[in-house]
């Protein structure tokens, strides 16, 4: 009770006292908010757009520690000007972007996701179908200078890819180069080797990672294109049938190769044989990567002087395609002179009359002749480019 009576003055100077204070807490708010006020105006300034943004960062700031729970506090969150700015512009074009030519999917994975296709036939956008040229080397590509006067001024109409042998590490090539950063991840090939088929396999599902690819051709690093592009992409656009040949040899290298083991599923009667360069729409790219029944037959039982390369299309295709097939390649081989390897063409035989021959056979095309049979060639050696380079203007119009 004492300390009740004594407050009373004390009480009348803290009040004068207090009034004081307040006055000065107040002008001390103010000074804080308008500080406030200048640096938010100032910093809405410097983002643009301001709100959405800032909610953005807010989202991704506090979705972050989640997945990262393991860890240290994350650094401030690299935003990137297409994450602020393009958020939402989330369409169907970033749904449908092929990954990166260079992935780590080993191949199981990639053989799964290459089979995916839509239930949806109709494409609810423009598609520009592509063709998808697949290099299946050894090494370097000899011929990549003809090839780059083949693709010029037709970008977007064509994807490249490329598999080579893992130990083949020569440098990029330049960046101005169709081929650049077009390298699978490649695995080991020999000739004759049912791994052969696996690259082949391989190079099919890489290239129908990419919607927009429709036709699909095999090459080697010693084929050439003997016409020009637009020849070439109408001629695959405008078919109706896919190009893998398949014909019935009745000789040691033909059915001499067939193992009885392959019953029931491969007959005699249904094995077939053809040239491993192969031209398919994407119909039929889907069924050979999502085949488990056929091939893991051939790995089993196509081994050694079987030659899988020239057996396991030919007769898969044989048996549940054979509707949609023209049993002949597009990419002309000469087996005339013998031998377990075709004909390889030397500089000297590289002529305008040779050229001109190759490209005016006679051939069945959509059930109707045409004088365009073979769109590609080989072998050809790596000394007889300079030739082709010359010869190309004028006699393949490319
Ligand atoms: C945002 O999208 C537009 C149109 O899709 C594009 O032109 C622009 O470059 C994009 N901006 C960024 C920063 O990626
Ligand atoms: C390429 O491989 C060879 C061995 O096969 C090695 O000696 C060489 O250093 C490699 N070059 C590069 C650029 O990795
Ligand atoms: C297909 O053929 C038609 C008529 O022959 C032609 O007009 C059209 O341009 C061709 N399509 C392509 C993709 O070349
Ligand atoms: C291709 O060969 C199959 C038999 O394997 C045959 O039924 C089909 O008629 C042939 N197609 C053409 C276009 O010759
Ligand atoms: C074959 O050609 C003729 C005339 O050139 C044409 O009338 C016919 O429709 C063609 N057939 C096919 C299947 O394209
Ligand atoms: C492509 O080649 C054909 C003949 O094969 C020719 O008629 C056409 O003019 C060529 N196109 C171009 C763009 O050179």
């Amino acid at each position: 009770m004492k300390s009740s009576t004594s407050q009373y003055p004390v009480n009348s100077v803290s009040k004068l006292f207090n009034a004081q204070l307040h006055f000065v807490r107040f002008l001390t708010y103010i000074l804080i908010l308008g500080f406030g006020v200048t640096i938010g105006v100032i910093f809405s300034f410097y983002l643009k757009d301001c709100t959405f943004s800032l909610q953005f960062t807010q989202l991704s700031v506090s979705a972050l520690p989640r997945k990262a729970s393991m860890q240290p506090p994350p650094p401030p969150p690299p935003i990137t000007e297409t994450q602020t700015s393009n958020h939402s512009h989330v369409g169907l074009k970033e749904f449908l972007k092929p990954p990166p030519i260079m992935h780590d999917m080993d191949d199981k994975e990639l053989m799964w996701r290459a089979s995916m296709s839509a239930k949806i036939p109709e494409y609810p956008f423009d598609r520009v179908p592509k063709v998808a040229f697949m290099f299946l080397t050894r090494g370097p590509l000899f011929f990549a200078p003809l090839w780059e006067q083949f693709f010029k001024g037709h970008e977007g109409y064509y994807s490249i890819y490329v598999h080579s042998n893992p130990s083949f590490n020569a440098s990029q090539p330049e960046k101005n180069s169709v081929f650049h950063g077009r390298r699978i991840p490649g695995k080991e090939v020999q000739w004759g080797n049912v791994n052969m088929v696996e690259a082949e396999r391989r190079l099919l599902a890489n290239a129908l990672l990419d919607v927009s690819n429709q036709r699909f051709v095999l090459l080697s690093e010693s084929c050439i294109p003997i016409f020009n592009f637009t020849t070439v992409y109408s001629y695959l656009m405008n078919s109706t049938q896919n190009y893998v040949m398949a014909y019935d040899e009745n000789s040691p290298v033909g059915r001499g190769r067939y193992s009885i083991r392959m019953l029931p599923d491969v007959s005699l009667r249904q094995w077939r044989k053809g040239s491993q360069w192969f031209e398919m729409d994407r119909e039929l790219a889907l069924e050979v990567v999502s085949d488990r029944k056929y091939f893991p037959i051939f790995q089993q039982y196509c081994r050694g002087s079987c030659y899988a390369d020239e057996h396991y299309l030919p007769t898969y295709v044989s048996i549940n395609f054979w509707e949609g097939n023209s049993n002949r390649s597009l990419t002309f081989v000469d087996w005339s002179r013998g031998g377990p390897h075709p004909a390889t063409f030397m500089r000297s035989e590289v002529t305008v009359e040779f050229l001109e021959k190759l490209r005016s056979k006679r051939c069945q095309y959509n059930g109707n002749s045409t004088n365009v049979c073979f769109l590609f060639a080989r072998k050809f050696l790596p000394n007889t480019l300079s030739r082709l380079l010359n010869l190309a203007p004028e006699v393949m119009h490319f």
